[in-house]
């Protein structure tokens, strides 16, 4: 019980991330160091590359995190780091950290599956928000809708059958010759502001599978398609297309955002049908990752969402995409209910991490 102070170190994809969370909910502290440049250059993550790249600014990362919180490690009640999914390789950095510091300090560790932080970070949001209630969450490598009865009790209502909505985004910015200084998503999102989003009639994938379940490797194809047949090169930048070239791309911008949201949409529709039927206090849906922090989804969203009557919870975008703050919370959360690891011992060798 009592008052807990707890680091979350994050690095299952390209973020090196860092935070410390007070289990009132009070964010002390929260670093990220990305690998933008890394993302440029390799067109997306290369995962030894990533490794090396989380090596270098592991120790800073976490140091500043301790910092800006006025804290030293002497401060903490725990650890939590993200153990997967992710990369392997980079998963291995934040995990080996997690146990020096832990090991040095004796810390218990939390060991956070990554797709749990991005739900349950919403309760830290919004303090109110009990189990049962629902998630979708999607950011780049996964679609989940779930209904979360509990801290570690979850019924998967829909997955993705192929690709995630946010690969989609990513792999179209590159077709559309987007500045990948920084990830597809939010370079779609701008674009699309400037197009038609019914010039292109793309078909909402799944219409006839009567389930939640998504698939976005159709519609990818389909947008390939588009761009191949308006003859748009990738490797003329947006920045340097003429405006008739621009306004074609900002178009099929528009007309996927609409088509990969409606999927969103008809699966959230029929996910609540469902989960209301099992557990009819549900009140309401979270909306999490990467993808979360569009604000043409989060509008779409909170409209089907309202209109069957529950409402939406959608953290602030920094909360959203990958971060330590949601792993440091989900550790409290853990750790309030007696699940986590014992301090390793001070000294480990280096073949045990
Ligand atoms: O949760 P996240 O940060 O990392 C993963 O767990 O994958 O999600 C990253 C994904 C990327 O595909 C990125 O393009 C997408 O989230 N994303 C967005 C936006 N911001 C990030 N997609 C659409 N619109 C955005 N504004
Ligand atoms: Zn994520």
């Amino acid at each position: 019980g009592g008052d807990l102070v707890v680091l979350g170190i994050e690095t299952s994809c390209d973020d090196t991330a860092a935070a410390v969370v007070r289990s009132n909910g009070e964010i002390l502290s929260q670093v990220i160091s990305s690998q933008a440049d890394l993302l440029v250059k390799y067109g997306g993550v290369a995962p030894k590359m990533a490794e090396e790249a989380h090596s270098q600014v592991i120790d800073q990362v976490v140091q500043d995190a301790l910092d800006k919180a006025h804290l030293t490690e002497k401060d903490l009640s725990a650890v939590a780091v993200t153990i997967g999914p992710g990369l392997s390789l980079c998963l291995r950095v934040g995990v080996q950290k997690a146990r020096r510091v832990a090991g040095a300090f004796d810390l218990p560790i939390v060991g956070i599956h990554h797709m749990e932080a991005h739900a349950l970070v919403a309760r830290l949001v919004e303090r109110d928000l009990q189990f049962p209630f629902m998630a979708l969450l999607i950011s780049g490598g996964h679609n989940l809708l779930i209904l979360a009865r509990d801290v570690g009790q979850y019924i998967q209502l829909g997955t993705t059958i192929d690709d995630a909505i946010g690969e989609a985004y990513d792999k179209i910015a590159k077709w559309l010759g987007l500045d990948m200084r920084r990830s597809g998503g939010p370079a779609i999102e701008e674009l699309a502001r400037e197009g038609n989003a019914e010039s292109v009639s793309f078909s909402v994938p799944m219409k006839h599978h009567k389930d939640c379940n998504f698939s976005y490797a159709g519609l990818k194809t389909q947008v390939r398609l588009a761009i191949e047949s308006r003859k748009i090169d990738a490797k003329i930048l947006i920045s340097s297309a003429s405006n008739e070239d621009r306004a074609s791309r900002a178009d099929i911008a528009a007309s996927f955002q609409r088509v990969a949201v409606l999927h969103l949409e008809e699966r959230c529709e029929r996910a609540i049908e469902w989960a209301l039927k099992m557990e009819p206090s549900i009140k309401y849906l979270v909306v999490s990752g990467g993808v979360a922090s569009n604000q043409y989804v989060r509008s779409r969203l909170d409209m089907v969402v309202k209109k069957n009557g529950l409402q939406l919870i959608c953290p602030p975008p920094s909360l959203c995409t990958d971060n330590g703050v949601m792993v440091a919370w989900t550790g409290i959360e853990h750790f309030r209910m007696g699940r986590y690891d014992p301090p390793p011992p001070p000294q480990e060798p280096e073949e045990f991490v």
